[in-house]
C-alpha cells in the first residue's frame, strides 16, 4: 500500500503568544515543522501533505524550496479532524495515511515506521506513558487492554484525567477508513471543535483494531503548546547531541553548556570549552580545540586548529594548525591555509591568506589574498570600499605591513616588500620595495609648554 503523510500544522498556537506561526518557531535552529519533514522522509512516502492555516503564507514561504511537500488550506481552525479533512480530498483512496502534527518534532523516523507497520487493515497509534499529562489526550484502554478511545483532558473525567497514558497525535490507518469516519466527527466537545481523536472510538465500535505502540521515551513525542515545552525540548534535545559528539571521540568541558544547531561532525580528541554554539554545517578535524564562547557557523575546521575564546566564525575554510582568536571574526569567504595566525579584534571578509601568514591584532582584512608568510601589522586596514564598489588587495609572499597602515584597493604589493608603520599606500609596491606613505616626522627644537593663566581674583 503506498503511504501518504498528513502533517497538521494549521494551528494558531495561542499558548505560545506569538506573531510568528507555530510551525516557525525553532529548535536547534531548525523550524518545528522542519523536524517533522525530516524524519517523515525517511519513510519514502508517496506524498507529504501539510496543512496549514494561521500564517500559511509565512510557512509556505519558509518551506519554498521543498517540492515534495503539498499544501493544504485549512482557513479556519475547527480542530485536528477538520484539518485532517481538508486534506482528505487530494489523498489516494487505496493508500495508507500516516497523520502527525507538525508541532511534535522530535518524533524518530523509528517510531514513525512502528506506527505504519502496526496499523494493518486497522490503525496504528503511537502513545506514551508520561509521569504528568496534563492538557494531553488519555488513552482509555478495556478491560481486555485494547484501546477502546482517546478522550481529550479538558473532556474527561476524573478517574480519566488519571490516567498516564497519552496520545501523541501520530497515527495510521487506511486513506478509506479514515475518510469515512472523519465524515462522521460531531463538534460536541468542551472545545467545540471536532477531533480527530474522536476517529479511534468510532473505529473501535465498528470492530476496527486499534494497534497501540508505545513511544520508549516520552520526549520524542512531546508536542510544543508554550514557550516553556519548547525550552525543555530544546535542552533534552541539546543533550542527545550533545552525548552523540562524545560518543564520536569529543571532549566536552560541560555536555549542559553547548548548543548545537545544525549538523556537527568532529574526528577524534576535539575538546570544546563551554558555552559554544554551532550553526549550520560544521565540520571539525582531529584534535581542534574551541574555547569558551566561540560561535561557528557553516565552517570546516582542520586538523589541530585551535580557537581561543569568543572567536566568531561565519563562512569559513580554515586549514591544519591554525590558530584564531580570541575575539576575532572570520565571516563569509574566508580561506586560511595551513599554520595561518589571527589574534584578537581582527575581521575577515572575502578572504584568503597563505599558510603562515600573520595578523595579530586588530585589523580589518576584506576582499583580500596573501601569499605565504606575511607580517600584517596592529591596526592595518584593507581599504576595500570606495562607497560604491568593493576593491582587491593582493599581498605577494612574505610581505611586510607595518602597524596602522591602509591600503587603499584595487592595490598589490609585491613578494618581499614593506610597507612602513602608519603608511596610507595607494600605489603598487613592487619585489622588494619598501614603501613610506606617511608625512615625514619634524622636531621643534626648545618647545615650552604653554602655561596656563592665573585665574584673577574678583575684587
Ligand atoms: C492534540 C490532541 C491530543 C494529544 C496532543 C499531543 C486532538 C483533539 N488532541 O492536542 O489528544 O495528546 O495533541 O500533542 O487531536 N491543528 C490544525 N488545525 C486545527 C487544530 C490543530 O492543523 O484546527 C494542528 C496544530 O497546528 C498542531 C496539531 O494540530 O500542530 C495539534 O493541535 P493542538 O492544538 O496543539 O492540540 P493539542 O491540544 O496539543
Ligand atoms: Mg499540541
Amino acid at each position: 500500500m503506498a503511504l501518504e503523510v498528513v502533517v497538521l500544522a494549521a494551528g494558531q498556537g495561542k499558548r505560545m503568544r506569538s506573531r510568528l506561526p507555530k510551525a516557525l518557531h525553532t529548535l536547534a535552529g531548525r523550524p518545528l515543522l522542519a523536524h517533522v519533514l525530516r524524519s517523515v522522509r525517511t519513510l519514502r512516502p508517496a506524498r507529504i501533505h501539510v496543512v496549514v492555516g494561521v500564517g500559511a503564507d509565512e510557512v509556505k514561504a519558509a518551506f519554498a524550496d521543498e517540492a515534495d511537500v503539498s499544501w493544504v488550506l485549512q482557513r479556519q481552525q475547527l480542530g485536528t479532524g477538520h484539518a485532517a479533512a481538508q486534506a482528505i480530498g487530494d489523498i489516494a483512496r487505496d493508500s495508507l495515511v500516516l497523520i502527525l502534527f507538525g508541532d511534535v518534532p522530535l518524533v524518530r523516523a523509528e517510531t514513525l515506521r512502528a506506527c505504519v507497520d502496526a496499523a494493518g487493515d486497522g490503525i496504528g497509534l503511537v502513545t506514551a506513558d508520561m509521569p504528568d499529562p496534563m492538557d494531553l489526550g488519555r488513552i482509555v484502554r478495556g478491560a481486555d487492554g485494547h484501546v477502546r478511545a482517546i478522550v481529550e483532558a479538558r473532556d474527561a473525567n476524573e478517574e480519566t484525567r488519571a490516567i498516564r497514558e497519552i496520545n501523541t497525535g501520530i497515527m495510521a490507518m487506511p486513506a478509506a477508513l479514515l475518510a469515512a469516519k472523519l465524515k462522521g466527527l460531531r463538534s460536541n466537545n468542551a472545545q467545540g471543535e471536532l477531533y480527530l481523536t474522536d476517529v479511534i472510538s468510532m473505529a473501535v465500535a465498528d470492530g476496527v483494531p486499534v494497534n497501540a505502540v508505545k513511544a520508549p521515551c516520552p520526549e520524542e513525542v512531546a508536542g510544543i503548546n508554550d514557550r516553556m515545552q519548547l525550552a525543555q525540548l530544546e535542552r533534552f534535545h541539546q543533550a542527545r547531541l550533545a552525548e552523540a559528539l562524545m560518543r564520536s571521540g569529543v571532549t566536552l568541558r560541560d555536555p549542559s553548556r553547548i548548543d548545537i544547531r545544525g549538523d556537527v561532525t568532529a574526528g577524534e580528541d576535539c575538546v570544546i570549552d563551554v558555552n559554544v554554539v554551532f550553526e549550520g554545517t560544521v565540520r571539525l578535524g582531529h584534535g581542534v580545540s574551541i574555547g569558551a564562547g566561540a560561535v561557528i557557523k557553516d565552517a570546516t575546521l582542520a586538523d589541530g586548529v585551535t580557537i581561543h575564546p569568543h572567536t566568531v566564525i561565519d563562512g569559513a575554510k580554515i586549514a591544519a594548525e591554525c590558530e584564531i582568536g580570541p575575539f576575532a571574526r572570520m565571516r563569509p569567504g574566508t580561506e586560511l591555509a595551513e599554520h595561518v595566525k589571527i589574534g584578537n579584534f581582527v575581521e575577515t571578509k572575502k578572504t584568503r591568506l597563505g599558510a603562515g601568514t600573520k595578523s595579530n591584532h586588530f585589523a580589518y582584512l576584506g576582499d583580500t589574498t596573501t601569499g605565504e608568510d606575511c607580517n600584517i601589522g596592529a591596526g592595518t586596514i584593507m581599504c576595500n570600499y570606495d562607497g560604491v564598489d568593493k576593491h582587491p588587495t593582493f599581498l605577494g609572499n612574505r610581505v611586510f605591513i607595518g602597524s596602522n597602515s591602509t591600503l587603499v584597493a584595487p592595490i598589490k604589493v609585491g613578494d618581499d616588500s614593506y610597507v612602513a608603520a602608519g603608511s596610507t599606500v595607494t600605489d603598487e609596491v613592487n619585489v622588494d620595495e619598501l614603501a613610506i606613505g606617511r608625512s615625514r616626522q619634524r622636531n621643534i627644537t626648545g618647545w615650552t609648554s604653554p602655561v596656563k593663566r592665573k585665574k584673577q581674583r574678583s575684587p
